[in-house]
């Protein structure tokens, strides 16, 4: 009740803004001071993935905390983990604003950020400096002015410098937002891809004598063939985890809403049928050799159990956080 209080007043203001106030209104030390006496830690049963074992299987999905600002206040929800970035080896400003807008009639968000973020070296130094022992996964992406063909060069510097701080590392290939970013889910340039990360990851391993795992984010918008193909390569090349999905170029259960014609990638609830029906596909070709983790339009206990049984070890959340706030967390934590 008190949520969907905040909520009507941080609606009136644009999302972008809200999202950085209440982000900044989260990190004050008095509030957690105030959080922390009133909050119980949450019932759960731990859960091993990825060789990692978590706290539970919710997670935050990428894009909230680009820069890792705010790692340990988000902890406090009750996550059993936490994935930051999308991050690029060098700042960028990301797209013009206004670049996120809110349709809430459908409970679903459009965004064309276009990886805004402080850069690497800056979320690394975020990372050290939290006191966050939990699972962290780090999503990497390329920085706009790097050539598709040269992508592979930019997720091997994130990897060469995260690696030591990272629990997990997720290469993101599915953002609608940075140009030809997606073309790396295909054919050769995805090969390539896969190939040079799992070399670099097998030197980091031996460098630092500890195996950092690796994560493929997924578009929803890909065919069940292509679906096929990617598991096959997946499984060829030994990737850690799939995480399914990222946001869709699909807009027409919107169609007639405020907002629905902006450019960008859509999540929430329109989603939450379509990033179910590809984990079902994911786990039905990847024979259980590689997890999954869902992600797209979580919003319920109902809708979360529904990811599990369609083949999801973990799940993540972004915009049912921010339609329903942090009681959503514990709540499906608490009856999963
Ligand atoms: C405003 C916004 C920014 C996002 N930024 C990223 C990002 O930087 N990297 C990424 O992999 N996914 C990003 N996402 C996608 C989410 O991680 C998630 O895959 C997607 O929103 C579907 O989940 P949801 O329906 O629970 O939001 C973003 C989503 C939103 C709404």
């Amino acid at each position: 009740m008190f949520y969907y209080l905040i909520r009507k007043l941080l609606f009136l203001i644009d999302p972008e803004k809200a999202h950085v106030l209440t982000l900044k209104f989260f990190n004050l030390k008095n509030f957690q001071i105030i959080r922390k006496m009133f909050i119980k830690p949450i019932p759960s049963k731990k859960i091993k993935c990825m060789g990692l074992i978590f706290k539970n299987r919710i997670g935050l999905a990428a894009g909230l905390d680009k820069n890792g600002d705010y790692i340990d206040s988000l902890s406090t929800i009750g996550f059993g983990f936490i994935e930051v970035g999308t991050v690029t080896p060098i700042p960028q400003y990301g797209n013009p604003k206004p670049r996120i807008f809110r349709i809430p009639e459908a409970e679903a968000i459009i965004n064309r950020m276009g990886f805004n973020n402080l850069g690497i070296d800056y979320l690394i130094n975020n990372i050290k400096k939290s006191k966050f022992k939990g699972i962290i996964g780090v999503n990497i992406g390329k920085n706009k002015n790097t050539k598709i063909e040269d992508a592979v060069k930019d997720y091997l510097i994130c990897i060469e410098k995260v690696y030591p701080y990272a629990s997990y590392i997720t290469i993101n290939i599915s953002s609608p937002n940075t140009i030809h970013l997606r073309k790396l889910q295909y054919g050769a340039l995805f090969n390539d891809l896969l190939d040079k990360i799992k070399k670099k990851q097998n030197k980091m391993y031996h460098k630092y004598s500890k195996y950092v795992p690796i994560a493929i984010k997924i578009s929803p918008d890909l065919s069940k063939d292509e679906l096929i193909y990617i598991c096959y390569q997946l499984i060829q090349y030994k990737i850690d985890a799939v995480i399914a999905t990222n946001t869709t170029l699909d807009h027409s259960s919107v169609y007639g809403m405020k907002n629905s014609l902006e450019k960008g990638g859509l999540s929430g609830l329109p989603l939450q049928k379509k990033s179910t029906d590809i984990i079902s596909i994911l786990y039905k070709n990847l024979k259980k050799k590689i997890p999954i983790i869902g992600v797209g339009g979580v919003n319920s206990i109902r809708s979360a159990k529904e990811k599990i049984q369609s083949g999801a070890h973990l799940i993540q959340i972004y915009s049912g956080l921010i339609y329903h706030g942090p009681k959503l967390i514990t709540k499906i934590i608490k009856n999963l």
